[in-house]
């Protein structure tokens, strides 16, 4: 008989250069997951990069992103990704979670980077989707490492490692959901 629930899952992504958007195909791989893009098209280009950089270090949270918002009625399990910016995870990811309703969803952070990020935001994050209704559950962070990684097999190869090391984690919340849906 044919599946006709819903995924439960479902991967939004902001990637300025392509990096997280490979860990997010990953992610959606692994779960089949529905998935998000956000767009932040002030970024874009040589001044964007400046924009980014000012923004991220002023801690600055919110900013404009397309779309803004999404149905997430039907997902239990929200991952939310995006590149480390000035060691916190980038100013779009932030405007995205300070504008969306996490009620009863279970919500994991997932960043590439490739130096350092610091606790202190990860721990504010997860702060502002608690505020927002959510349960904060995990935080995944992908060293990218160097420039030859970007976007490469290798982002996708750290990342399967750390999900079956996770496994308890993951087993744990899709086995609530799947538990809902009887
Ligand atoms: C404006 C800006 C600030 C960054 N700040 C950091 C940082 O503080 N720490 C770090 O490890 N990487 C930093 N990076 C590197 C990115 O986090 C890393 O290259 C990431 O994998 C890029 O992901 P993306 O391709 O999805 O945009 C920064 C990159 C940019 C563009």
């Amino acid at each position: 008989m044919e599946n006709i629930n819903p995924r439960k899952v479902l991967v939004v992504v902001y990637s300025f250069s392509g990096t997280t958007r490979a860990a997010a195909e990953t992610l959606i791989q692994h779960f089949d997951a529905d998935s998000l893009v956000i767009q932040a098209s002030q970024y874009e280009g040589k001044p964007g990069v400046w924009i980014a950089g000012m923004q991220a270090m002023r801690k600055i949270r919110t900013t404009s992103i397309t779309p803004e918002t999404m149905d997430m009625s039907q997902y239990e399990l929200i991952f939310l990704g995006s590149p480390i910016w000035w060691f916190s995870p980038a100013v779009p990811l932030w405007a995205f979670a300070g504008i969306n309703d996490f009620t009863n969803k279970s919500v994991v952070l997932f960043n590439t980077y490739n130096s350092r990020y610091r606790e202190k935001y990860i721990s504010e994050f997860q702060d502002l989707i608690e505020a927002r209704g959510g349960s904060f559950k995990d935080h995944i962070a992908i060293a990218r490492g160097s420039v030859s990684k970007h976007g490469s097999p290798e982002v996708r190869q750290e990342l399967d490692s750390l999900l079956s090391q996770k496994e308890n984690i993951y087993e744990h919340i899709i086995g609530e959901v799947f538990c809902s849906d009887e």
